[in-house]
């Protein structure tokens, strides 16, 4: 991974969490996932295969459903999508950051999740916070989806993973209406997202700067010299030579020794899990908790034979083998410059509540620039602020901060978080998606006084 070439900024995972409120029949048993390799004994169903679209031309859309562990038919449905463009949910999102269980050390078999976003129960007074899960993985996604009417009822070319998010939420809607099933979508929460293009990479750099990370000079070459309102995804970005040449410089005082998607985790060595794996099958490395080397155990387990058959995937043999995010699809960089305010605009005045919530470590799609869109998009629908930025608690420590404007959109950070929150604050991961579930405020206050 190079460090800072903006290449790298463009694998954004952001993530959009959906909550409906679906009654319908359960899934074809069929699609019942009797077991994982590796996999402990557990008291909920799993199902995955493939929802198809369009067998003539190839389409057909993968998902990986958990129930909840008790009355799964009376709670609501989360339906997660990762972002990239391009990047997996299924295998992705829910083996890694969010679901009952992710690949261990070895890369043959399954840890069960205990804490948070999957069982943390405890805490949640009864409620299982991660209702049901469904998730995508990347192919076949996008012609599906853009073939389809999108989230305004136009066809839309637009392709950036967020309008792609919402056209199958959209999508899913029509068919469950069409099938006389209720679908109302409950809320979207979406994480460390790609907003607004020209924002959110000036706010790379100006995470940077503040973290030490890039020299004076070369943060202040940055902010005079480059236009990112002219920048374009693709490279070389349309910058000038000037601004170019600041950002090589960044890119060299930074190094790739650094983990963009969380400054204060280690980084994972590919040289040493290699190694690892062949002399002790084992590539574990945890930092600050966290085994940031999943990507390499991941990467082993979702290829396993066995593991593809019970998850009834890749039925067609595909001539290549399960990444974590692909372009297969030919995803256009240049919708990537479409500026996604106006499409929560719509959501928002739909009257569904919008979550926008931003792990702060994360220097990919830092909460500096989230933060600002937000504000932007609240005062472009005269939103009053309804509760001032200002601390969230979790467990009597600083959760994160947030803001809440026109008592239906809502940003926050995690405190301490990458950019997949989940994986590395699963507790106060936790505590956010529970508030939001249940349509609350995230708690301003403690039980604790700081003196006596
Ligand atoms: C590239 O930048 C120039 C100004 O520097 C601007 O006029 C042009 O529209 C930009 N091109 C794209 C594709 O954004
Ligand atoms: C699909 O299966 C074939 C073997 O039949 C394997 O070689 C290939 O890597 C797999 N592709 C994916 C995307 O998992
Ligand atoms: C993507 O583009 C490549 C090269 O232009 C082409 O061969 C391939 O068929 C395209 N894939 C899709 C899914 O359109
Ligand atoms: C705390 O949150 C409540 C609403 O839940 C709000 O009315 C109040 O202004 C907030 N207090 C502070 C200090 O931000």
């Amino acid at each position: 991974m190079a460090a800072v070439s903006l290449r790298n900024v463009v694998v954004v995972m952001a993530v959009v969490l959906v909550t409906v409120q679906v009654f319908a029949q359960g899934y074809p048993e069929a699609d019942l996932v009797v077991r994982l390799p590796g996999q402990l004994k557990v008291a909920f169903r799993q199902y995955a295969g493939y929802v198809d679209l369009d067998m003539n031309a190839g389409r057909s859309l993968f998902y990986y459903f958990v129930e909840a562990e008790e009355h799964p038919d009376t709670k609501p449905l989360t339906l997660w999508l990762n972002g990239g463009p391009g990047c997996s949910s299924g295998c992705g999102g829910a083996f890694t950051e969010l679901g009952p269980f992710y690949p261990t050390g070895d890369g043959g078999g399954l840890r069960h999740r205990t804490c948070c976003l999957w069982s943390d129960r405890l805490e949640l007074d009864g409620l299982t916070p991660t209702e049901a899960l469904i998730t995508t993985p990347v192919t076949s996604l996008l012609p599906a989806i853009c073939s389809c009417s999108c989230w305004d009822g136009s066809t839309s070319s637009q392709s950036s993973s967020l309008a792609t998010s919402f056209s199958l939420v959209k999508t899913m809607q029509l068919q469950f209406t069409l099938k006389g099933v209720q679908f109302n979508i409950k809320g979207i929460a979406i994480g460390n997202p790609f907003l607004k293009l020209d924002r959110d990479v000036r706010a790379a750099f100006e995470f940077f700067w503040s973290h030490g990370m890039i020299s004076d000079e070369v943060g202040h070459t940055i902010m005079s010299q480059c236009d990112f309102l002219d920048y374009t995804y693709i490279y070389p970005h349309n910058l000038s030579v000037a601004c170019n040449d600041a950002i090589r410089e960044a890119g060299n005082s930074i190094t790739e020794y650094v983990n963009n998607y969380d400054f204060l985790l280690d980084i994972c060595y590919p040289s040493i899990v290699l190694k690892e794996l062949r002399l002790k099958q084992m590539a574990t490395k945890m930092s600050m908790g966290v085994d940031v080397c999943m990507t390499y155990e991941r990467q082993l387990y979702f290829n396993l034979p066995e593991v593809q058959m019970a998850l009834h995937a890749n039925r067609t043999h595909l001539p290549y083998s399960w990444s974590m995010c692909s372009n297969l699809l030919n995803y256009s960089g240049i919708d990537a410059n479409i500026n996604m305010l106006p499409t929560l605009k719509r959501v928002i005045q739909n009257k569904i509540p919008v979550w926008i919530f931003s792990g702060d470590q994360d220097s990919v799609v830092p909460f500096l620039g989230t933060r600002t869109v937000v504000r932007e998009l609240a005062n472009d629908l005269n939103f009053k602020t309804t509760v001032p930025y200002g601390v969230w608690f979790h467990k009597r420590q600083v959760g994160g901060w947030a803001i809440d404007y026109g008592n239906i959109l809502t940003f926050a950070t995690v405190r301490g978080a990458a950019h997949a929150v989940a994986n590395t604050q699963p507790s106060r991961a936790l505590h956010l998606f529970s508030t939001f579930l249940r349509g609350h405020r995230l708690p301003n206050k403690t039980d604790i006084a700081m003196h006596d």
